[in-house]
């Protein structure tokens, strides 16, 4: 007779006082570790990168010097900051193989669908991929930084039939990503604000994919298989791929006129979540959306189709933020505001969350070298509810309802 477990059999689960299995679905609240990389401070909308406060990184910092703070524990004097510049401007071509990939891949594969493919095969290529050696992580790092912006730049070219362009080393990070991706030298306020959104993404604590990364290095599995691990993460919507949706959800709603509406229909009905609100761990703005924000208004100023959105997106945010959502602790969060500034760059919505991952690469891998400096195998457990010791019936004799599993 098959059987089923009592609470004493999974003893390590049960809670003393309430004698019930003690799970944590979704890991809510739940401390992986320690670190001294990043801190949301939730209640107040602020964030902060090794102790830095994000508005002041974002005034005065750039791309290179964050992800150096970042991946080395503080900011770089001026040689440190020309030293890695100059080192991530040497990664950045790609092998030739690896753009037949990018022309072999399907034309109607997402763009972060293609950086998970890139990035495993750019490890397949990479001789040094199985070095695990700390400062073998920081050269690939280095070397994964570097490439991203080309393979993403290379593939948007080359699915809309353009001419590649080749890296300018004589433009920094950002600047040569919007050079590489349209072509020509990028306006300055594309310049900053490209810089900006790398900045802001690089990093965020223990979110989905940056616990994903860890999970794969935490069994000493290779960097690249990490950092493949971090990607496929950040594509779904609940995470990464909410500056997609996000800027798909304003053009869903079309105009100022129709937000209440809208709102009213999917949002206080509950036929829908919000699209860039609530967030795991914030329960005030989030510091980032409240900087792009900033610049999503610049973009407006200047940008019809952005000022479109932009008015959609302060109508809706006006009728969210007083609604229960924001009762429930629901506030706006990076993607929100995020998707305006990409748009007001010229990238195609869909390119949102691969530009996403670019930046956050960074974080990414400080997470991993912080987490194996002291490595423990990441293998929690589950309560295990259902039977044992079923009879095993022979397939002839077995007569399940076969409508009951649709093939
Ligand atoms: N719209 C409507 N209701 C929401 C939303 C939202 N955006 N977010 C949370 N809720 C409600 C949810 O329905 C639930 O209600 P109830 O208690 O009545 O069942 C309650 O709030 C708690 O939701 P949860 O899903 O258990 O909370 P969570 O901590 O897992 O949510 C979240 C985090 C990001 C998954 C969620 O807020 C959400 O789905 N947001 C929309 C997608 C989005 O914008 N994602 C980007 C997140 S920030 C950037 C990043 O991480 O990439």
């Amino acid at each position: 007779m098959p059987r089923k477990l009592s609470p004493e059999d999974q003893w390590w689960c049960i809670d003393e006082k309430t004698k019930k299995p003690l799970t944590f679905k979704g890991l809510k609240d739940i401390c992986l570790d320690t670190t001294e990389i990043c801190y949301i401070d939730a209640h107040n909308s602020k964030l902060y990168y090794m102790g830095y406060d994000i508005e002041t990184l974002a005034a005065k910092s750039c791309f290179e010097e964050t992800a150096f703070l970042l991946l080395y524990g503080r900011l770089p004097t001026a040689k440190e900051l020309d030293a890695f510049k100059s080192r991530l401007k040497a990664e950045r071509n790609i092998p030739d193989d690896l753009v037949e990939l990018l022309r072999k891949l399907p034309d109607d594969v997402e763009p972060i669908e293609m950086l998970r493919t890139a990035v495993s095969y750019l490890g397949n290529l990479d001789p040094e991929r199985s070095d695990l050696s700390r400062e073998g992580i920081y050269s690939k790092a280095v070397r994964l930084m570097a490439k991203v912006p080309t393979i993403i730049s290379y593939f948007y070219r080359i699915k809309n039939n353009l001419p590649i362009v080749k890296p300018n080393n004589e433009l920094d990070h950002a600047a040569n990503f919007l050079y590489m991706f349209h072509g020509k030298e990028a306006p300055k306020l594309w310049v900053e604000s490209m810089d900006l959104s790398f900045i802001l993404y690089a990093e965020h604590g223990m979110n989905a994919s940056a616990f994903a990364t860890v999970v794969v290095a935490s069994t000493l599995s290779d960097y690249y298989s990490s950092i493949v691990g971090g990607i496929a993460a950040i594509r779904g919507v609940l995470h990464g791929y909410a500056n997609v949706a996000a800027m798909m959800q304003f053009r869903e709603i079309g105009s100022v006129d129709n937000v209440e509406k809208w709102f009213k229909e999917n949002i206080e009905s509950k036929r829908k979540r919000l699209i860039g609100f609530g967030h795991r761990v914030y329960r005030s703005y989030d510091p980032r959306a409240r900087i792009f924000k900033r610049y999503a208004a610049r973009f407006a100023e200047e940008n019809e189709e952005i000022k479109r959105y932009y008015n959609i997106a302060i109508k809706l945010e006006d009728i969210a933020l007083r609604s229960k959502l924001a009762e429930k602790g629901i506030y706006t969060n990076c993607d929100y505001w995020s998707c305006q500034v990409y748009r007001g760059m010229g990238f195609p919505v869909n390119y949102y969350t691969a530009l996403f991952a670019m930046a956050r690469i960074v974080g990414w891998t400080a997470h991993i070298l912080e987490y194996t400096e002291n490595n423990i195998l990441i293998r929690p457990r589950l309560y295990y509810t259902g039977e044992l010791d079923k009879e095993y019936i022979d397939i002839e004799k077995r007569s399940y309802r076969e409508a009951e599993i649709k093939l």
